[in-house]
C-alpha cells in the first residue's frame, strides 16, 4: 500500500476552528466538514470555544479566519500564539476570508495582502495556506457599516446595490482544499 493511500483507511480526527462575524467562514468551514467528514471524523468550534479542546487527540488542524477593517480578529492570534507548538505537531491549515481576494491579482495567499501580513504576524507557517473570496451582505450591515462597505464597493469596482447580498466565494477552490486537507498525508 501506497504512503498517501493510508487516509483512504484510517479515519482520522480534524478540528476545524473558526472565526466569523457575518457568517461566510462558517459556511466554508461547513463546507469543509462536509467534504473532509466522508472519510474523516470532523469537529467544528468556533475560535472563542477552542480554548475547550484538546488539540493533541487531533491529527489535522484547520483554522478559518475571516477579515474586517484589514485585520484577522485577535482571537485568532492569541488562539495560535498559546497553541502553536501543537499546531504545528500535526498536519496544520490555515485560511482567510476577504473581500480584497475577489481580485484576481489578489487571491492567492502570495499576494494577498491580509495572508502576507498574517504569516509575518504569527510566524506560522502552515502545511497549506489559502485565501477565499468572502461576500458583501448589505441587509444584514448596520448603516455605518453599510456606508463604509459602499463606498470601499464603489472605490475597488465592486457591486454598490445595497438592497442585496454578493457572494464572491469560488466553491470549486474551497471543495479542492477540502480534499487536499482530507487527502493530504499524515507528517
Ligand atoms: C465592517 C466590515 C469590514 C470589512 N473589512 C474588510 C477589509 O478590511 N478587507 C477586506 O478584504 N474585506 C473586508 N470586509 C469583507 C469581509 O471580509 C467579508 O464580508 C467576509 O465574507 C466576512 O466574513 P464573515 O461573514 O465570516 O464574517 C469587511 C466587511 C465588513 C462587514
Amino acid at each position: 500500500m501506497k504512503l498517501n493511500e493510508l487516509n483512504d483507511v484510517f479515519m482520522l480526527k480534524i478540528i476545524m476552528i473558526y472565526s466569523t462575524t457575518d457568517g461566510q467562514t462558517k459556511r466554508i468551514i461547513d463546507f469543509l466538514e462536509k467534504i473532509c467528514g466522508k472519510k474523516h471524523e470532523v469537529r467544528v468550534v468556533s475560535v472563542q470555544e477552542a480554548h475547550k479542546q484538546n488539540l493533541i487527540e487531533f491529527d489535522k488542524i484547520v483554522i478559518g479566519a475571516r477579515v474586517r477593517y484589514g485585520k484577522h480578529h485577535k482571537d485568532i492570534y492569541k488562539f495560535i500564539e498559546k497553541n502553536k507548538s501543537k499546531i504545528i505537531a500535526k498536519n496544520n491549515y490555515f485560511f482567510s476570508v476577504n473581500l480584497v481576494a475577489r481580485k484576481k491579482a489578489k487571491n492567492n495567499p502570495k499576494t494577498n495582502p491580509y495572508t502576507i501580513k498574517f504569516l509575518r504576524k504569527t510566524d506560522w507557517n502552515p502545511t497549506k495556506i489559502n485565501v477565499f473570496a468572502g461576500r458583501v451582505d448589505y441587509p444584514k450591515y448596520n448603516f455605518i457599516n453599510k456606508l463604509i462597505i459602499r463606498t470601499i464597493m464603489s472605490i475597488t469596482s465592486g457591486p454598490t446595490d445595497t438592497s442585496r447580498c454578493f457572494e464572491f466565494t469560488d466553491w470549486v477552490e474551497v471543495e479542492k482544499f477540502g480534499n487536499i486537507i482530507s487527502r493530504d498525508i499524515l507528517y
